[in-house]
This record gives C-alpha cells, sequence and structure tokens, in this order.
C-alpha cells in the first residue's frame, strides 16, 4: 500500500480532499466505475500496495490467525463460522484472501481451504508466509476474480471473507450469486466489510471522523483516477437495505449482522479506524447468512 494512502481495508468514500492521501498526479472523485472497472484496477492497486499492507498489518492480522476487522475481532472467540470442531474436514473458500492468513488458520482447525484474490502480488505474501511454521502451504491459492469463481457448484461447505472483494466489486449481487452457486446446499457465508454507515463521516481517526459529510444513501463509487483519468482505485458503497436485498436476491438467510464493537486493549489506529471513533460508532458490518 502506497504511503499516501490510508485506505488499507477500506476508505469510505469523502468529498475530494478529504480523503487521507491523493493518487499520485491524479485525483479522488465520486464517479460511475463498471465491473471490469472496478476489477482491473483493483488488481493493479493491491499489486502495488500488497507489500506495504502486509508490511504495515502483517502483525495485526498474525499469520494464522482469523481476524474480522480492524477492530480485532478474532474468529477463535467469534466463532461466526460455527463451532472451531466442527469445521474439521470442511471445503472453505475464502474470498479476497490476502496473504491467506484466514485459510491459514482454517487449514490448523482441520478444513480444507481454498485462498482466492484478485492479486498476484497478496498471493505470493502467502507463498512467503507458507504454514507460518516453515513449511510449504497446505492449501491452494487460486488467483482469480471474485466475480467468476473457477470452481464446479456445490464445491464448499462454507465461505469467507475479511474485507475481501466486496467493497471493491460493482456489481456484489454477482459475486453473491457466485458464492450461492459454489456453496452446497445449507453451506454459510460469511464476509465483513467496512460498515455502512462510516460512509456519510469523514474518513478521519480523530474527531474530524466523526462529521456527516457526505450523504448515506449516495452510491456513486469512490474513485482514484491518475492523471489520464484512468482509473486506479475504486470502492462501492450499499447501504444495510441495499446488501440484505443483494443477499435475499442470491438465495441466502441472513441469519445475523454483527457489528463488532471496539476492544480495550485495541490501541491501533488503521486508516479511519481508532479507538475514540470505535467506542463511538460502528467501522464494521460482518454478515452471517446461510445458502437457503
Ligand atoms: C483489504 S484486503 C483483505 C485481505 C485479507 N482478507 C485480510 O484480511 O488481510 C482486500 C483483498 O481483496 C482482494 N480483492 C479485491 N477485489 C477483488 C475481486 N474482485 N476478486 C477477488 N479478490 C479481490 C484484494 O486483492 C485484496 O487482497
Amino acid at each position: 500500500m502506497e504511503q499516501q494512502h490510508e485506505v488499507d481495508r477500506g476508505t469510505p468514500p469523502l468529498t475530494q480532499g478529504d480523503h487521507q492521501g491523493d493518487p499520485v498526479d491524479g485525483d479522488a472523485v465520486r464517479r460511475p466505475a463498471g465491473g471490469r472497472e472496478s476489477s482491473r484496477a483493483s488488481r493493479g492497486w493491491w499489486d502495488r500496495n500488497a507489500d506495504e499492507y502486509q508490511n504495515d498489518h502483517g502483525d495485526f492480522l498474525g499469520d494464522a490467525r482469523f481476524v474480522w476487522g480492524p477492530e480485532g475481532l478474532d474468529e477463535s472467540t467469534a466463532c461466526l463460522l460455527g463451532p472451531a470442531e466442527q469445521l474439521h474436514g470442511l471445503d472453505v473458500l475464502e474470498v479476497g484472501a490476502g496473504a491467506a492468513q484466514c485459510s491459514r488458520w482454517l487449514a490448523a482447525r482441520g478444513a480444507r481451504p481454498v485462498a482466492l484474490d484478485l492479486s498476484h502480488r497478496q498471493l505470493q505474501h502467502a507463498l512467503r508466509i507458507g504454514d507460518g511454521q516453515g513449511g510449504g502451504l497446505a492449501f491452494p491459492l487460486v488467483e482469480a476474480d471474485a466475480r467468476a469463481l473457477p470452481f464446479a457448484d456445490g464445491s464448499f461447505d462454507l465461505a469467507c471473507s475479511a474485507y475481501g472483494a466486496i467493497p471493491f466489486v460493482a456489481d456484489p449481487e454477482r459475486v453473491f450469486a457466485e458464492v450461492a452457486r459454489v456453496l452446497r446446499p445449507g453451506g454459510r457465508w460469511v464476509f465483513s466489510l467496512t460498515h455502512p454507515l462510516r460512509w456519510a463521516l469523514a474518513d478521519e481517526p480523530g474527531t474530524e471522523g466523526l462529521t456527516v459529510l457526505a450523504s448515506y444513501f449516495d452510491r456513486t463509487p469512490y474513485v482514484e483516477q491518475d492523471a489520464a483519468g484512468r482509473t486506479v482505485y475504486v470502492e462501492h458503497h450499499r447501504t444495510l437495505g441495499d446488501r440484505v436485498r443483494e443477499l435475499v436476491g442470491a438465495g441466502f438467510r441472513l441469519d445475523d449482522v454483527v457489528e463488532p464493537e471496539w476492544p480495550e486493549w485495541n490501541q491501533q489506529v488503521w486508516g479511519g479506524w481508532s479507538p475514540l471513533r470505535g467506542r463511538l460508532i460502528p467501522g464494521t458490518a460482518i454478515f452471517v447468512c446461510t445458502r437457503a
């Protein structure tokens, strides 16, 4: 991740100039961005910024932990995927896996994860970390777009994503349909992303981040473009209600929406996520669904 970007797990769209770093020789705007355009931009951005992302956040994420977001909610205690002892033997798809920290945690519990990401460089970090104990990787890495999953119907018992792919795609209903397709009936789909409420606020960790700057209802994508107008980074916003409708429309039952509270032990600032804001407003939303 480039130093001038503090967006890491997603920067809520703000008015131009409020973003914590402008693209080199370009600008940040709110304008439409299509499906292929968004994927192309994400691939490039994450390839260029994977080294910095892993350098800055690798310790917090842990090589083999499953952390749902900057609050530090850990799957070991949250059990949103179900009881850990029941993960053994399950086929699990991790969408937008980055360096596959969550898949490593799953593999250590006897699950059979497949870690999928659009970014070649992120997956190279997965190879670098290996099994976290000096060995190779005991599960596959797949370089692909979550909008077109390269798996047969009904391949997985469980699918999960910690801030992977969903905030970056123009057509999340397409990703949800793909996840539903590759899940077996009754399979769980659990994913986290920036809490939609944050999109209305300044993306700042301090008190300035408590001010409403934009409409929560404005779904216009946040786009960073270079001097030639080419899209180099995109995030897509949906309201909470939009997410519910997308999931139900793709054939999921929504079982829970978890809004992790900021814990006392966590003193880190991660982009716009901070103890100050975290104690007052939700920063992450985790959707727990079941394929009908
Ligand atoms: C904020 S990172 C999260 C990575 C990892 N889950 C973690 O917690 O560190 C977002 C990841 O989503 C991936 N991504 C973005 N768009 C994607 C897409 N359309 N398909 C698959 N992966 C995508 C990026 O390459 C990046 O690795």
